[in-house]
């Protein structure tokens, strides 16, 4: 009898379709998810709502260890609750994030975050979705998959999906923003966003979801065969 809590880290930039495959995984496994980008983007609204600045470590760490945050993913639509209060739009905007990848920098800010993400890791599995998930967070991961795509690709990806939600977003903008976020989470000293040595790195720029869905199904099924 073991009591090892199986994980699929999946790892990347934006706009490469890593929340949604996460969803579907974990929808169709029955497993648990872990956004962790959520976690970024609830401190860095939490640090705006009590004037933190952000780049103030030892404020933001004190801040993100005690954090009052839920997830609900029951419903149709996933909601995100902070100190009991929806913030499942606020945390989408373009503000938020670039802000949640300037605090993501701060060794303190992700050492403070790593047992809170650690914790999610309960029966029957994880499906983790990051950019340090199976480097850092479940470096003992059963199965990493890292997904990347072209720039130009993922900035439309993005786009597309923003304006679905109802935000007002320039696509020349929100191009620039993301490479902006991509050179800042790849080049960072702590946890960048490089692929574990032993992910399988998957390009989705020419691919549909369901084709990733189909190509991470077949690595699933090798590796947890039943
Ligand atoms: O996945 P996302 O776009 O919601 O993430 C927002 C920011 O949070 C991203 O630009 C970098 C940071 N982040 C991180 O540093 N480590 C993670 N595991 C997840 C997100």
């Amino acid at each position: 009898m073991t009591d090892h809590v199986p994980v699929i880290a999946v790892d990347g930039p934006s706009g490469t379709g890593k929340g949604t495959i996460c969803r579907y995984l974990a929808n169709t496994l029955k497993w648990h998810l872990l956004d962790s980008g959520a976690l970024y983007r609830l401190l860095a609204l939490a640090a705006g709502q009590q004037g933190v600045e952000l780049d103030d470590a030892e404020a933001l760490a004190e801040l993100a260890a005690n954090l009052e945050i839920s997830f609900d993913y029951s419903g149709d639509i996933d909601r995100v609750l902070l100190a009991g209060q929806d913030v499942s739009d606020e945390i989408r905007t373009e503000s938020c994030a670039n802000a949640a990848s300037r605090l993501a920098a701060l060794p303190e800010v992700r050492q403070a975050l790593l047992s809170f993400q650690q914790r999610f890791r309960q029966s029957p599995g994880l499906v983790a979705d990051g950019r340090d998930m199976g480097t850092i967070v479940f470096p003992d991961a059963d199965l990493k998959i890292f997904l990347t795509a072209d720039a130009a690709e993922r900035a439309r990806r993005r786009h597309k999906q923003l304006k679905e939600k109802g935000f007002d977003v320039n696509l020349a903008d929100l191009s620039v923003e993301i490479t902006e976020r991509d050179a800042r989470d790849s080049q960072r000293a702590v946890s960048p966003l490089i692929p574990a040595n032993d992910a399988r790195v998957i390009d989705t720029t020419d691919l549909s979801i369901q084709d990733v869905v189909e190509l991470v199904s077949g690595l699933i099924r090798d590796q947890f065969p039943v």
